[in-house]
């Protein structure tokens, strides 16, 4: 079974999805941009988990590339994949733990059984990842990934974020 790629331009939080992927920080306890914006939709109980998280497995947070999930609280999925994704950084090549973001919550929702996940951009904004190359590194990781999901979704924002990924796409 193959893995379609769809691109919707919006917001992640009105979507409908199995999974919805949050682009966290290690700390998993909430912040600005996609993280903001799932925890106020999503409500205090994504919130409770992610703190149940750092109190038991993730001590010391999340790392870098690494993908958990936890209840989608009152948002229209099942779970919510919370990843970090890495900063940008002009002097070292991160490209790797990007495109770890991408296959660990895939790996991830192939573990609850997820048959749709909705993508942000991860690391494009608080995180300066440029766009073009974050679309090339996220499209290439998805389509290069085993997974029994069948729809992966990436929600752009805006038009600048949605023709980059429409032009890895093409
Ligand atoms: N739906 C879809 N995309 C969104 C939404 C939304 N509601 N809000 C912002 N975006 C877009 C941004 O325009 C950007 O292209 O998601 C992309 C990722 O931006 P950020 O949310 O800033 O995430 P990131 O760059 O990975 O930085 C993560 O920011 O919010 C904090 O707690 C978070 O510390 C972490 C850091």
């Amino acid at each position: 079974m193959s893995t379609t790629i769809t691109l919707v331009q919006g917001d992640i939080t009105r979507q409908r999805a199995d999974a919805l992927v949050n682009a966290a920080n290690s700390s998993l306890l909430g912040g600005g941009g996609v993280d903001g914006a799932i925890h106020r939709r999503g409500g205090p109980a994504i919130l409770a988990e992610c703190r149940a998280l750092r109190a038991s497995r993730y001590g010391k947070g999340l790392p870098t590339g690494r993908a958990v999930a936890t209840t989608a609280g009152d948002l229209d999925a099942r779970w919510v994949i919370h990843t970090v994704g890495p900063v940008w950084s002009a002097s070292e090549d991160r490209s790797e733990l990007l495109a770890s973001c991408h296959r660990e919550s895939l790996r991830v929702a192939d573990e609850l059984g997820a048959r749709t996940i909705a993508f942000p951009a991860i690391s494009t904004g608080v995180y300066r990842w440029p766009m073009d190359d974050a679309a090339r590194i996220a499209v290439e990781t998805v389509r290069n990934t085993p997974t029994a999901v069948e729809e992966v979704r990436f929600v752009l924002f805006d038009e600048r974020a949605h023709a980059a990924f429409a032009a890895r796409l093409g």
